[in-house]
């Protein structure tokens, strides 16, 4: 080991993940079930996701065992490198101390596969032989592929269109790994074919990919569904990133100063960020920082209340930030990142103040993809650059103000499907795509009525 590369051997892997519900000093609000505005049971989750992965949901245990065949595939990559960014401190003239933890080196390039791997092996051991699932970058569509293919299981994607159309590689992946790949809105589903109907040229979004995968779910008893992101157990499964890390920086000394990550529905700062969660509360933990798009800033321009998962209304209603389940994001290229709500845990911390929200702009997190790209070497996924924009933020700041502070980003994928979004940049064509005041109001004046807001 040098201190440039930070390596854990396969035996260090966390063997039980982190549960945050354990630590919150108050429970976060119940979801509620669409139709009777109750506390949803485990029985209205039931035709959706296994026992095992409700149970995780609700649980307030510290540490749930990982079952050892999700640990035997998660070696396939696992544990990750935790890499000291020097080549971008010198570029910076920064006191600062850079480390990134490279979720790129998974086999779908991002940190994806940790709950795909999970969620996949639970559904194979309960009985089920399909799952269905949407994607907006791809990388979560890949990830359930590539993990249903290990289990044994069927695997249905609907993919966001315009990351169908931008991504056609994307769509063989998941292809090769024996999935089948259906640009949503599509015509297969009762969800689709309404917003069809309304808007025929439709470019899609997470919540609309995600009403069709739910309804093909719940219409069928050999179908389960399965969220990339957002839910408790998604975020739980995600906490082997941050435990790692946890045993890499103390490997070198380090204490981390600010940790990290972009946000689409907050599992990969989850499970990056939570395991030093109860540092943070008990005031001496690292800052967190979630990094969004000005085109879709839940975080920084979103409401905190009671909202559908969804696009149609299908899912719970969530206690979280959200532009509401009815905005559609600008087709930007960190599709990933295009999702209208938040996960309740992030959220939950969020409003109290426990996690700072910064939005960017496509150019400027292009740009520092390119210094990362062109420093450190690794392209980044769009929805990685922003955390790397906030980042070069804070080794500026330290700059300025001499703080050798420890910085540490979670690199969440890479960017080798996302060449043509590169191509656009570089050829000067990409736009910056602000939220205006006006879309805002109409995406949060169709939030459940009477609308929640809580406190
Ligand atoms: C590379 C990459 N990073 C981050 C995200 C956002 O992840 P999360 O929903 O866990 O916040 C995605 C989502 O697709 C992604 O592909």
């Amino acid at each position: 080991m040098d201190d440039r590369h930070i390596v854990l051997p396969a035996r260090e892997a966390p063997a039980a993940w982190y549960n945050l519900q354990a630590d919150l000093p108050e429970p976060p609000l119940p979801y509620l079930h669409p139709g009777t505005g109750k506390p949803v049971t485990p029985e209205d989750l039931a035709p959706l996701f296994p026992m095992s992965l409700i149970e995780q949901e609700v649980s307030t245990e510290r540490w749930i065992p990982i079952p050892d065949p999700v640990r035997e595939k998660l070696t396939i990559w696992r544990p990750t490198p935790l890499v000291r960014a020097r080549f971008l401190e010198e570029e910076l003239g920064t006191p600062a101390r850079i480390y990134y933890k490279n979720e790129a080196v998974s086999p779908a390039g991002s940190h994806k596969p940790n709950s795909a791997v999970a969620q996949a092996y639970y559904n194979a051991r309960a009985g089920i032989r399909r799952l269905a699932t949407e994607t907006g970058a791809g990388q979560w569509g890949s990830s359930l592929a590539f993990a249903s293919q290990l289990f044994g299981l069927e695997c249905t994607v609907y993919m966001v269109k315009v990351s169908y159309q931008q991504k056609p590689y994307r769509r063989t992946l998941m292809e090769t790994w024996g999935a089948r790949v259906v640009a949503s809105p599509s015509e297969e589903t009762s969800a689709g074919r309404k917003i069809l109907a309304e808007q025929p040229d439709s470019t899609g979004s997470l919540g609309i990919a995600i009403s069709e995968a739910v309804e093909v779910a719940a219409g069928r008893d050999d179908t389960h569904y399965a969220l990339g992101s957002v839910l408790n157990h998604v975020c739980l499964h995600q906490t082997v990133v941050g435990l790692e890390v946890q045993k890499q920086l103390a490997l070198v000394g380090e204490t981390p100063d600010v940790l990290i990550g972009c946000a689409g529905g907050g599992s990969n700062l989850a499970g990056f960020a939570f395991p030093f969660v109860p540092d943070t509360l008990a005031g001496r933990g690292p800052r967190l920082l979630a990094a969004e798009p000005t085109a879709c800033p839940s975080l920084t321009r979103g409401r905190f209340a009671y909202d559908y998962g969804d696009t149609g209304g299908l899912t719970p209603l969530t206690p979280m930030y959200t532009l509401g389940h009815g905005f559609v994001p600008a087709g930007i290229h960190a599709g990933g990142l295009r999702y209208h709500g938040m996960s309740a845990l992030v959220s939950w911390l969020r409003k109290r103040g426990l996690v700072e929200a910064r939005a960017y702009r496509q150019r400027e997190i292009f740009e520092a993809a390119l210094l990362f790209a062109r420093c450190e070497g690794i392209l980044p996924a769009p929805e990685t650059a922003h955390a790397i924009r906030a980042t070069i933020e804070e080794a500026l700041r330290c700059k300025e103000t001499g703080e050798e502070a420890c910085l540490v980003f979670n690199l969440s994928g890479h960017g080798h499907f996302d060449l043509a979004a590169y191509q656009s940049y570089l050829a000067g064509d990409l736009q910056d795509r602000e939220l205006a005041d006006d879309e805002l109001a109409r995406g949060l004046d169709e939030l459940p009525r009477p609308p929640q807001e809580l406190c």
